[in-house]
């Protein structure tokens, strides 16, 4: 197989969060496609310290979106300043719009202790760095990515949250499983609504802004 540098570029610069979704089912073989492709992202120590769980069960969807609902009401109620609730309401859609998704992976990180900070703490506590969350976390986060890009290459809307995490207990109870995992994010996935649609392309920052070379 054979793609062009441009226009694997060309087709990671399109993905788009897309949340404006209708929830007809998704093929199980797109879906075990979609989630495969996270599995080859790399990971630190090649520990694959990942679980998804995909949730296609409209109840337990639902569910999962009243339980981050619930929790985005307690917290308003909270909110004593207007100016503070009328940011926070803008904000609430980014936190509960996906009871439209055919499916939302559930994404688990197992924490683990990266090799360098084992010997470390072994052997040279007095130099000991913290590299176990960071390395279990962009090993997770790196297995989304590659996750939304398949589900772009399929065509379908996706959306990468952290947002219905406030309710991260509530929800690590409908669908954590056995062991040591923790809820990191969720990604949504389902077909784009072509009546709604996002309106525009996020701006990027410019490339001089944001990359510098040493030559
Ligand atoms: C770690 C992370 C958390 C995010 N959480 C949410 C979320 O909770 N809700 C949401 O609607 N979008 C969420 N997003 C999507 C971002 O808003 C989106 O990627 C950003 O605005 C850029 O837009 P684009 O993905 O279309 O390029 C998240 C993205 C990342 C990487």
């Amino acid at each position: 197989m054979v793609i062009e540098p441009e226009d694997f570029v060309e087709f990671v610069k399109t993905r788009r969060s897309v949340r404006a979704m209708s929830p007809e089912p998704i093929p199980r073989e797109h879906l075990d496609a979609i989630v495969e492709s996270g599995l080859y992202a790399p990971s630190g120590s090649n520990q694959q310290p990942w679980h998804f769980a995909v949730v296609t069960n409209r109840d337990l969807i639902n569910k999962i979106k009243n339980a981050a609902a619930a929790r985005v009401a307690e917290i308003k109620a909270r909110i004593s300043s207007a100016s503070a609730a009328k940011s926070f309401d803008g904000y609430l859609q980014y936190i509960t719009f996906f009871d439209n998704s055919s499916a939302l992976i559930c994404c688990f990180v197992e924490p683990y202790r990266a090799l360098l900070e084992r010997l470390l703490s072994r052997y040279a506590p007095e130099l000991s760095v913290s590299t176990r969350e960071n390395a279990s976390i962009q090993s997770v986060a790196a297995a989304i990515e590659n996750i939304l890009l398949a589900a772009h290459a399929f065509g379908y809307a996706g959306c990468w949250m952290t947002g219905p995490l406030v309710a991260k207990q509530e929800i690590e109870a409908l669908v954590k499983p056995a062991g040591n995992w923790e809820l990191l994010a969720m990604i949504a996935l389902g077909h784009r609504d072509k009546n709604k649609g996002e309106t525009h392309a996020p701006a990027r920052r410019r490339r001089d802004e944001v990359v510098s070379y040493f030559t």
